[in-house]
């Protein structure tokens, strides 16, 4: 039997315990990305409150892949001092903490990444994001190169481990979904050619930091969007991860909305991921977390119980509780009282923080 609370060796990384806070976006760093101290001693009440592994809000890897006001970024060697200040603050509270990188394509806000945001293809404008600029050919080894780099400076910073993004609708995201990426050239098409983007990636991150440093992934498995991925899609690149130098899958989902569902009140409403984390089991030998309204103690014992997931992930919860995992422990706790009403998510123009008294 597993225990949620008991330590535990896994991708290549030593955990006081199961519970990781999955990447939330922390709106805490200067308009270049450089984390301000106030990212720190967040971060470092956040590890003081329990938690196995962090994993800090998603980072830019270079300055047009800026999603929102007050995003991290980590695209310049000088920015490593800052960075490594929030690795020290976790490791004293006796954490684990990864990075994780991203560049957010059409996502990208026009008024924080220095104009028309860049994607596989220029698609129309959406709720969410406006018409980008199709990226040329030659600028993708770039690209992936900005990703390594990044990760390179994750591990100089002190960090336990990079995380790529690869949910959600970000870039990597996009050239997975069918609906995003209409290339025609060697980079779009049949999955194989979708899933080169991530795989060259992968590998160059993976040449950055070497054989025995931690490389995890999120990865969206559908997109819940007509002519989006499909999961059968998404899985199969999960049966790829291996292969291609991955040690720990996070699953998700949703491109854009989607992956923070609101009402999550009953026990039944919870783990809205954990069906998916099933399938990828068998496509993949990889350990796994599983992320979406996990919020019973209950339910994250017997996620691990049954084999479905390794870790279990948790964001909203731990805005409104940082110290959650310290409550399970000490038995104050049998269910975190976030209510998914996602007004932390809506609130992007403020430090992130729960809005419900
Ligand atoms: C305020 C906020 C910021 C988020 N930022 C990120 C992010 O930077 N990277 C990411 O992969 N997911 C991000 N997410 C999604 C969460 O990590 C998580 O996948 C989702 O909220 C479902 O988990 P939960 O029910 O435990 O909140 C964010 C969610 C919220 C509410």
């Amino acid at each position: 039997m597993v225990d949620l609370l008991q330590p535990v060796e896994m991708a290549r990384l030593s955990l006081r315990n199961r519970l990781m806070r999955s990447a939330t976006a922390e709106r805490l760093s200067e308009p270049d990305g450089t984390p301000m101290p106030e990212l720190a001693d967040s971060m470092g009440a956040l590890a003081r409150g329990g938690v196995g592994l962090i994993v800090l809000g998603h980072t830019f890897v270079r300055p047009d892949g800026k999603a929102s006001r007050g995003m991290a970024g980590l695209w310049r060697d000088d920015q490593i001092p800052a960075f490594s200040r929030i690795a020290r603050a976790v490791h004293e509270a006796g954490g684990a903490i990864a990075v994780q990188i991203n560049h957010a394509g059409r996502q990208a806000n026009p008024e924080y990444c220095g104009g028309q945001p860049i994607a596989p293809s220029g698609l129309d404008a959406t709720e969410w994001t406006p018409v980008a600029r199709e990226i040329r050919v030659q600028e993708i080894p770039g690209l992936i190169c900005s990703y390594a780099q990044a990760a390179r400076r994750v591990k100089e910073a002190g960090f336990d481990a990079v995380q790529i993004h690869a949910a959600h609708g970000y870039l990597i995201g996009q050239f997975l979904s069918p609906h995003a990426n209409r290339r025609q050239d060697a980079w779009g098409g049949p999955l194989e050619a979708r899933a080169e983007f991530l795989r060259q990636v992968a590998g160059a991150v993976r040449a950055q930091v070497g054989a025995d440093y931690p490389v995890l992934i999120k990865l969206g498995l559908a997109d819940f969007i007509e002519g989006g991925l499909s999961l059968e899609d998404g899985l199969q690149v999960a049966g790829m991860l291996e292969s291609i130098g991955i040690d720990l899958v996070e699953i998700s989902g949703g491109a854009g909305a989607g992956n923070s569902r609101e009402r999550v009140r009953d026990i039944e409403d919870e783990g809205y991921f954990l069906p998916w984390a099933r399938e990828v089991r068998r496509v993949t030998s990889l350990p796994l977390a599983v992320v979406g309204g996990m919020r019973s103690r209950s339910l994250m014992q017997r996620a691990l119980d049954e084999g479905v997931s390794d870790l279990i992930s948790l964001s909203r919860p731990l805005i409104r509780e940082p110290d959650l995992p310290r409550k399970f422990a000490e038995g104050r706790s049998e269910r975190a009282t976030c209510i998914s009403c996602n007004l932390c998510s809506k609130n992007s123009h403020e430090p992130t923080r729960c809005w419900v008294a």
